[in-house]
C-alpha cells in the first residue's frame, strides 16, 4: 500500500512549499537537459498537490499527472488560472493507466524515495515513453560542502529519543537520494542510459529549532506515519523538553541551501 498522503493536505503546501521562482527554475532546467519544448508530451508521477506541476501549466500544451492521494490532487485546481482543468487519474505508480508509449518525458519529484518497488515503477515509467523519451528522477540533497542549518539538529535529537525508545528513525524510507548508483545500475541492466545531474541549487524557507519540533510533534513527516502512535506520542515529548531545556537559540530562522538532483534515464 503506498504511503498515505491524505494526511497531509492540510498543511503539505504550507510546509513544503517553495519560495517564489524556485518551480519555474526547475521547470526550464527539466525542459533544457531533456530537450523537451511546449509540445512534449509530460507526465508528473506523484503530482502530488501540484506545487512542481503549476510552474508547467502555463507553458506545456499535454501536462498529466498522477498521484495515489485524491486529496492531494484535489489541491491542484486552486492552483490553475481560469478555467483550465488538470489532466489528473488516481493512480499508483506501479500500474499506471496509459498507453504503452504515451510520452516523451516522465518525471518524478520527491516521490521514489517512498516506493519500495521502485525497479517496477522505473519499468512502468518505460513502458509509457516513446522510444528515446526520458525518465527524470528528482530528489532534494543539501548539495556537497553546504553548511549544515541550526535546526538540523533536531533531526539528530529526534533519532537519538527514537533510538533510545528502541525504534528504528529512517521508518522505512528507500533513501533513493543516497543511492543514484543503484537506479542506475538498473537502468543499464534494463538496456538504458542513465546519467546523474544537479540540475539547480536553491534556498528553502527559512525555519528555527522550535518550528522543526512542532512539526515533528504535530506528525508532520511522512516518517512519522509509520511509528505507532504511544512511541510518537513519548518521543514529541521528550524532544519538546530537550527543545525548552537544552537547544540554544530554539526560535533563530534559519534557511538551508538545497539541490534538486536528477536521475535522467532513456531507453
Ligand atoms: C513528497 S510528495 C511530492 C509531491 C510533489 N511531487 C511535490 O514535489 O510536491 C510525494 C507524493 O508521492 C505520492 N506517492 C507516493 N507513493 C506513490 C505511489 N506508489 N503511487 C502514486 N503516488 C505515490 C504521494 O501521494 C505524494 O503526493
Amino acid at each position: 500500500m503506498p504511503v498515505n498522503y491524505d494526511q497531509a493536505v492540510e498543511y503539505y503546501d504550507a510546509t513544503r512549499g517553495y519560495r517564489d521562482g524556485v518551480v519555474e527554475r526547475y521547470r526550464e532546467a527539466l525542459l533544457n537537459h531533456t530537450g523537451a519544448d511546449a509540445s512534449a508530451r509530460i507526465l508528473e508521477v506523484g503530482i502530488g498537490s501540484g506545487l512542481i506541476a503549476q510552474a508547467f501549466y502555463p507553458v506545456a500544451r499535454h501536462y498529466v499527472g498522477i498521484d495515489f492521494s485524491l486529496g492531494m490532487m484535489r489541491l491542484i485546481g486552486g492552483k490553475l488560472a481560469g478555467e483550465r482543468r488538470p489532466l489528473l487519474a488516481q493512480a499508483n505508480a506501479r500500474f499506471l493507466p496509459f498507453a504503452a508509449g504515451s510520452f516523451d518525458i516522465a518525471h518524478a519529484v520527491r516521490v521514489f524515495h517512498h516506493l519500495p518497488d521502485w525497479r517496477d515503477c522505473i519499468d512502468e515509467a518505460r513502458r509509457l515513453l516513446r522510444s528515446g523519451g526520458a525518465l527524470v528522477i528528482v530528489e532534494m540533497i543539501p548539495p556537497a560542502g553546504a553548511g549544515r542549518p541550526p535546526w538540523g539538529i533536531v533531526q539528530d535529537k529526534w533519532d537519538e529519543i527514537l533510538q533510545d525508545l528502541g525504534v528504528s528513525a529512517d521508518g522505512g524510507d528507500q533513501g533513493i537520494w543516497l543511492t543514484d548508483d543503484a537506479v542506475r545500475q538498473y537502468i543499464r541492466a534494463t538496456g538504458g542510459r542513465a546519467h546523474v545531474l544537479d540540475l539547480l541549487r536553491y534556498w528553502e524557507k527559512p525555519v528555527s529549532p522550535r518550528i522543526m519540533v512542532e512539526r515533528r510533534a504535530a506528525g508532520m513527516f511522512s516518517s512519522d506515519w509509520r511509528l505507532p502512535q504511544v512511541i510518537h506520542q513519548e518521543a514529541s515529548r521528550a524532544l519538546r523538553d530537550w527543545l525548552e531545556r537544552d537547544c540554544e537559540a530554539p526560535d533563530d530562522m534559519v534557511e538551508r541551501e538545497m539541490l534538486f538532483r536528477a536521475v535522467i534515464a532513456r531507453w
